[in-house]
């Protein structure tokens, strides 16, 4: 794993921007998943501005997001299409046809999972896939107790989870009891990794991450068999780390 770490979440932006910007830039036809929460709209903030002063193109671009809430029409404002429309879709020159997001009002759920995993397939898989983690070491709604194998499909939310996002709702009631995620192991085919996390309530969760035995209660802990598992991390994010002192960077990585 190469796990850098910054002073604060401006710095951590900054790098997460240049290691997607010069993605875009080398393969415009790139394959890129995309992650919702308040911690890459640091990184979304500064593709849009790159976009606006020029530097890169989206129109070839193609993206995949890791998940939504069941229930929720794409306009509804909580809803992940509507914040990855709001924060970045809308602000760049992105094919809306090469825009993917699990439609969490599909009639047949499964059959809907299923056409999810083949799209990836079909356009050759993701070349990079950017991740948060929530407090209690879930990937994208892949929750404690989910199968490291797991593909595309419903989870059902837990409760911590429902508690973190209830700022969203105004309510933990107002939180939707399911989503549809990629899986564990959907994610884990993705050609690279970068996973952002900032702030001390990820803490714990970011040591169990990476110092942690691998389980399937930790979600995020598989991570450690990742080829290209990238992890940035501000400086409360990595305070409960032992392992603490990388300072920049071990070894670059090529682009694959
Ligand atoms: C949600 C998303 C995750 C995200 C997590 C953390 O539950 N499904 O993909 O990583 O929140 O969000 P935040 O970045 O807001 O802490």
């Amino acid at each position: 794993m190469l796990v850098e770490i910054f002073s604060d979440y401006e710095a951590l932006s900054d790098r997460a921007y240049e290691i997607v910007a010069t993605l875009i830039r080398r393969k415009p036809n790139c394959v890129l998943g995309f992650a919702t929460g308040s911690t890459p709209l640091g990184l979304y903030q500064r593709l849009v501005e790159g976009y606006r002063r020029g530097e890169l193109d989206f129109s070839k671009v193609i993206t995949f997001n890791l998940d939504e809430y069941v229930g929720l029409p794409p306009g509804h404002p909580q809803s992940y299409h509507q914040f990855m429309w709001e924060h970045l879709f809308q602000h760049v020159n992105i094919n809306p046809s090469n825009v993917h997001i699990p439609n969490g009002m599909a009639d047949d759920i499964e059959a809907h999972c299923a056409w999810y995993e083949a799209q990836i397939q079909r356009v050759g898989g993701i070349d990079l896939q950017i991740l948060g983690i929530g407090p209690n070491g879930h990937l994208a709604f892949n929750e404690p107790g989910s199968s490291l194998g797991s593909r595309t499909r419903i989870k059902t939310l837990s409760r911590a989870t429902r508690r973190a996002n209830a700022r969203f709702f105004g309510s933990e009631e107002a939180v939707p009891r399911h989503a549809i995620t990629m899986g564990i192991g959907t994610i884990m085919e993705a050609r690279r990794l970068l996973l952002l996390a900032s702030g001390r309530a990820k803490a714990r969760a970011v040591r169990a991450m990476l110092e942690g035995p691998i389980s399937a209660m930790v979600p995020a802990t598989i991570v450690q068999l990742h080829r290209y598992a990238h992890v940035l991390l501000d400086k409360e994010a990595a305070s409960e780390l032992e392992y603490n002192h990388h300072d920049g960077i071990s070894e670059p990585f090529d682009i694959h």
